[in-house]
């Protein structure tokens, strides 16, 4: 049975939730971290994180409030104690949390965003890393030319694409601009998107 939440994220919860909580163990992340999970959606890989981390060291900011919803379901099913810290957040404003990241994650997300809207993430996200934290985000790389029908309107997701892509120079004329480093990865395991690693 398909569940309408799973499939609302991108489906393959149980490859990409593991992909994503594998790649954050295999660049450093411990338990005492703390985690900023940029999109959550509805916990595909919070469902790993939390129960990982300490208490309250998983923070998911989120905007569409049914997946939200969602997030709160899965939590039951998978019989979770831990306190995770969900904002429902639009525009990437997070004046409302009082924290620093050492990680910061934001899978699937850029891959469905306006330039301007990665513009604006930057600038109101790169301010809550720790000096030393990483921020790796998602992204698809820009062949030649672009896909047919990229930056087409997502089907109900307000505010995104059915698909971004860039080139990495927009990601380096970026950096320039806010004065940080970013770094394409590459491939890392998940089969259509590059990985950044974003830090101070
Ligand atoms: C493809 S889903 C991936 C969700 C999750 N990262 C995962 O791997 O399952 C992209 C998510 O990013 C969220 N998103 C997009 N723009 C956002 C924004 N401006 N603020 C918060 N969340 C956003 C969408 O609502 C959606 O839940």
């Amino acid at each position: 049975m398909k569940i309408w939440h799973r499939e609302a994220i991108g489906g393959n919860w149980d490859k990409f939730g593991k992909l994503q909580y594998d790649f954050l163990l295999d660049k450093g992340l411990k338990s005492h971290h703390y985690l900023l999970d940029l999109g959550c959606g509805s916990l595909r890989g919070g469902v790993l994180f939390i129960p990982y981390l300490e208490d309250r060291h998983y923070y998911g900011v989120e905007k569409e409030p049914r997946l939200l919803e969602a997030a709160q379901v899965e939590l039951k099913e998978y019989k979770i104690e831990k306190i995770p810290l969900l904002f429902h957040i639009e525009n990437f404003d997070l004046s409302p949390i009082d924290a620093e990241f050492d990680f910061m994650l934001a899978q699937s997300v850029l891959t469905h965003l306006r330039p301007n809207m990665i513009e604006l993430c930057l600038s109101k996200v790169v301010p809550k890393l720790k000096e030393d934290g990483h921020f790796y985000a998602t992204f698809h790389h820009m062949g030649k030319t672009p896909r047919k029908g990229s930056f087409n309107r997502h089907p109900w997701r307000r505010n995104e694409v059915g698909r971004a892509e860039y080139k990495f120079e927009f990601f380096e004329e970026l950096a320039e601009k806010f004065g940080i480093k970013i770094t394409n990865l590459g491939k890392w395991g998940h089969p259509a998107s590059s990985m950044l690693d974003i830090t101070k």
